[in-house]
């Protein structure tokens, strides 16, 4: 009896207060997402008016279906699958609505199979710059030095490797004890050293055309597939629509305010996601270097400021390793929610359930490392060439697709599905009318522009226009 208790407990264990669980959630939204895909998509839409509707989408849509998130979960506190399946029994609605925990499930682990290998890449660039390899080339030999790195399966397939080993460690040994810990000065860190970027990247010259870039919002360069990449990115970036914050939720104490701790996240995540995009715009600039290079951007740019700079051998390798501690916070908890599911139904361990699910993303993984060299292949996705075949087609299906569907059914069943007394018993919100304003929010505004937006990619107005 003793031992099932500890196990309940170590699976259920509880963030030590509600600092922790900012942290922790911080550190699964801030990841690559922020520092890598922000500003790539950014880039290829055009910038502006991309960046205002994306931080839109994070004020409507993302923060008030995060506090739906997390509220569920802690109404439940256990695995998404389970906690959709007790919670739809106890507020007497259809058993379906556990399938919302499985599509979560499988989007995690899509997700992580292609995050893994470009933490690879980080990882790679963590060796490269410190051992100075950049400080004698020009933007044009960094970019072929990137260029020949991801042609080369191999490499990519052992970086992968890595990163799923550290992955699989940490879930393993159980989140409270590793993460906790180390996302607390982690974070703090990862903040410090973007603001020393965006310090270099004031002095190149050319902060102003990246300010521009950022912030002058021309919508005649924003198309239809930006304001669902925008859309998408915003349910990426938080780790919203598949559980993840669900189970982190979960952890959450009793008397902690979700509004607030959720507001704090996704401000948090916003800000690291601008800060990254002003320390490299500025650099793309002042190197003549474009905008739209698509997922190399990071790994092409920042090099070339860490070759000028002094003392850019230190901070260049630091940046890289704070960049593999924020993809390694985030990919715990993408496989978080499978892992506690399996030790909940399946009575394997936590070690075992880790390393089983850890196994199959790494093999789904050899799709993605394959496919910025041997099996590249192209296609069109609304008129936008797309070069990395399996990549790009995970990357569109999680964050275009699975994601804003997973948000949209969260928000639907928090918002309808949780009968009044129970939501408002869980959000413990101070005033009425700000639960009343949560309410409607997720009740009719999220979900309803999560699905005109889906409609949208799906050409459904086109008839009528
Ligand atoms: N939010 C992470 C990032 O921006 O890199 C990615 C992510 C983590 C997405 C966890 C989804 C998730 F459940």
């Amino acid at each position: 009896m003793a031992k099932t208790t500890t196990k309940r407990r170590y699976v259920h264990g509880q963030w030590s207060n509600r600092w922790a669980f900012i942290l922790a959630a911080t550190g699964s939204a801030v990841g690559l997402g922020n520092i890598w895909k922000f500003p790539y998509i950014a880039g290829e839409n055009g910038g502006g008016a991309f960046v205002l509707v994306y931080i839109l989408c994070i004020a409507v849509i993302g923060i008030p279906i995060m506090m739906g998130e997390v509220m569920l979960g802690r109404r439940a506190r256990q695995s998404p699958i389970n906690t959709m399946r007790s919670l739809s029994a106890q507020e007497g609605r259809n058993g379906m609505w556990k399938y919302v925990g499985w599509m979560g499930v499988a989007a995690g682990f899509l997700i992580l199979s292609y995050y893994s290998v470009i933490a690879g890449w980080a990882l790679a660039y963590v060796v490269r710059t410190a051992s100075g390899m950049f400080t004698i080339h020009t933007a044009d030999g960094v970019a072929n030095i990137f260029g020949e790195f991801v042609s080369d399966p191999e490499k990519l397939l052992f970086w992968h490797t890595v990163f799923m080993v550290m992955t699989v460690i940490v879930v393993a040994r159980g989140v409270q004890h590793g993460l906790e810990k180390a996302v607390r000065f982690l974070m703090p860190a990862l903040f410090i050293l973007l603001l020393v970027l965006v310090g270099y990247a004031m002095n190149t010259g050319f902060f102003n055309e990246g300010l521009h870039f950022l912030f002058d919002a021309d919508f005649s360069k924003l198309t239809g597939e930006g304001v669902l990449t925008a859309m998408g990115h915003a349910f990426f970036t938080l780790s919203l629509g598949m559980g993840a914050i669900m189970i982190y939720g979960s952890y959450l104490p009793q008397e902690a305010s979700i509004a607030k701790t959720s507001i704090t996240i996704g401000i948090a995540d916003t800000v690291v996601a601008l800060l990254a995009g002003l320390a490299i715009f500025p650099i793309v600039f002042a190197n003549g270097l474009e905008p739209a290079a698509g997922p190399s951007l990071i790994f092409e740019t920042l090099p070339v400021a860490f070759g000028q700079m002094p003392g850019g051998t230190l901070f260049g390798s630091l940046f890289f390793i704070l960049l593999v501690f924020a993809a390694w916070t985030s990919a715990i908890s993408l496989i978080e929610p499978a892992v506690a599911y399996l030790s909940e139904n399946h009575g394997l361990d936590r070690v075992m359930s880790s390393a089983v699910i850890g196994i199959g993303v790494w093999a789904l993984g050899i799709l993605t490392a394959m496919s910025f060299n041997r099996w590249a292949f192209n296609f069109h996705f609304f008129g936008k060439a797309k070069e990395n075949g399996m990549f790009d087609i995970f990357d569109i299906l999680t964050a275009n697709i699975m994601l804003p569907l997973g948000g949209i059914l969260i928000a639907l069943f928090a918002g309808w599905g949780m009968r009044r007394h129970s939501s408002q018993d869980e959000m413990q919100m101070k005033s009425i009318i700000s639960y009343d304003v949560w309410s409607f929010i997720i009740r009719y505004v999220s979900p309803t522009l999560t699905i005109i937006i889906l409609l949208h990619l799906f050409g459904f107005f086109d008839r009528f226009l």
